[in-house]
């Protein structure tokens, strides 16, 4: 006897809950939750202790496939898979509308197909037409891609399944994708998920690379449910500013490889550029010294990326309550290191409004960017420039004091090579670069001295 009982799933989070609710209990987004397929529970208990067939175990030295990957012809790409495509394997892709995505994947598909793959690239948002039209503009149109727009998981599984596996399939985006076993709309979690599930079924057996191309919400996360991430090998964001030229691709789990590697595009006319040696990128035309505005030496994975980091304070004259907005960081990071100025060095930001960026559109993660936002917001206060030539790095502990940072070196080895002369950061950094006076720092005081005594 099966009894069946209702459940709602979270469109926003995927959570599920036995009874409907106005706001999802889990994220807080409201009227997200719709009713699930009836899920069946069974009043008896099955003994599933037998009746099943044995399962082998093998050791985990025992010899097995070696992985082999096949680059996606755009080295920085490859970069941020950790060495290339790995057969079978299945990756999400999510991005702000707009960032690229589409554009990268043709560019990869097209530069497997010119050599020798087969590649397949589903569109579900846009018609062939449009597709054609961009592979134009891009001077790929001439690359053996098997292009479709099509929607429907059934038909691009039948068609897929008669045919030689390719080597790469695009499907352009998951949430537009339906199958007809499952109700709901194209974009609800059934939906995603069961049409995800059928996907990556395809690519581990046939082989074929599958990137999921998923849709962001406004926090940033892949729109759908949470499953997804779990279902695929690999998740990847596709950031930047619009605005801006730079794309940084990124991935944030990773079965086959390392995730804190990155590559790193410039948006083109001729779609998007491959950026081998990004560490100038994000320094914005620095000539003369600005009160405010202090490098970071920052570390993607193992490649160093010199960051121009600018803080600005404006005095309030009212007793208005003061604005505080930061772009490129996180906002809960620089109230802290307000707060230490404030209690350790007596600093006082309370009466101005602070406003913190991360110049060309970069966005930071690493921990060791504290004393360079730190610079920056001192020299703003105290309207006095840092030494053109310097560069800021060390986390900063409430207590006031500079903490030792990874690869340390690493990022005093890349300032060097590119022309700065001074490093601050924590005092025992060891493998001072050549060429380089590096300056120790022990507390927070020490680096509102240094800026003082800047004429
Ligand atoms: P697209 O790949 O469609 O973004 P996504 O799939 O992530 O939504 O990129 C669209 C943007 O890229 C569009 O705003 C214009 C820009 N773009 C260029 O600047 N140069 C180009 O050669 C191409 C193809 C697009
Ligand atoms: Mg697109």
């Amino acid at each position: 006897m099966a009894k069946t009982k209702k459940r709602y799933i979270c469109q926003a989070c995927g959570s599920v809950s036995h009874r409907w609710q106005g706001q999802c209990a889990d994220c807080a987004e409201w009227n997200t939750l719709v009713e699930d397929a009836p899920a069946t529970v069974f009043s008896q208990k099955h003994d599933l202790s037998a009746g099943g067939r044995p399962v082998q175990f093998v050791a985990l030295d025992a010899p097995g496939v070696p992985l082999v990957r096949r680059s996606t012809g755009l080295a920085e790409f490859d970069r941020a898979l950790g060495g290339g495509l790995v057969p079978g394997s299945a990756i999400l892709m999510g991005g702000d509308p707009g960032i690229g995505k589409s554009t990268l994947l043709l560019q990869a598909a097209a530069r497997i197909a010119r050599s020798g793959g087969q590649t397949v690239y589903i569109s579900g948002e846009e018609a062939s037409g449009q597709v054609r039209l961009r592979a134009e503009r891009l001077g790929l149109a001439d690359a053996p891609v098997q292009l479709a727009a099509a929607t429907s998981v059934r038909d691009i599984l039948t068609t897929l399944g008669a045919m030689d596996a390719p080597a790469l399939l695009v499907i352009d985006s998951i949430q537009t994708m339906y199958s007809d076993t499952i109700e709901g709309a194209p974009g609800t979690v059934s939906q995603v998920r069961g049409c995800a599930f059928e996907l990556i079924r395809y690519a581990k057996e046939s082989g074929a690379a599958l990137v999921l191309v998923g849709h962001v919400t406004k926090d940033g996360s892949i729109a759908g449910p949470r499953v997804l991430e779990h279902m695929v090998d690999v998740v990847m964001s596709f950031e930047g500013e619009r605005s801006h030229q730079y794309r940084i691709l990124r991935s944030l789990k990773n079965r086959f490889g390392p995730v804190d590697e990155i590559g790193v595009f410039a948006m083109e006319g001729q779609g998007l550029a491959e950026v081998g040696n990004p560490s100038m990128l994000f320094l914005s035309g620095r000539e003369t010294p600005l009160a405010g505005s202090a490098v970071f030496p920052a570390l993607e994975g193992t490649r160093p990326v010199l960051v121009e980091i600018q803080a600005l304070i404006v005095r309030l004259q009212s007793g208005a309550t003061p604005r505080r907005a930061v772009v490129g960081w996180d906002n809960g990071r620089m109230a802290m290191l307000l707060a230490v100025l404030e209690a350790r060095c007596g600093l006082s930001f309370s009466s101005a409004e602070v406003y913190l960026n991360v110049a060309g559109g970069y966005r930071l993660s690493d921990p060791a960017a504290d004393l360079a936002v730190a610079a920056a917001l001192v020299s703003a206060l105290a309207d006095r420039p840092l030494d053109l030539r310097s560069v800021w790095f060390g986390e900063v502990s409430l207590a006031g004091e500079i903490r030792p940072v990874a690869h340390g070196a690493l990022r005093l080895r890349e300032a060097g090579k590119l022309g700065f002369e001074t490093g601050y950061g924590p005092e025992d950094t060891t493998g001072h670069s050549p060429g380089l006076n590096y300056r120790g720092l022990k507390q927070l005081a020490n680096l509102v001295d240094r800026v003082m005594s800047n004429p």
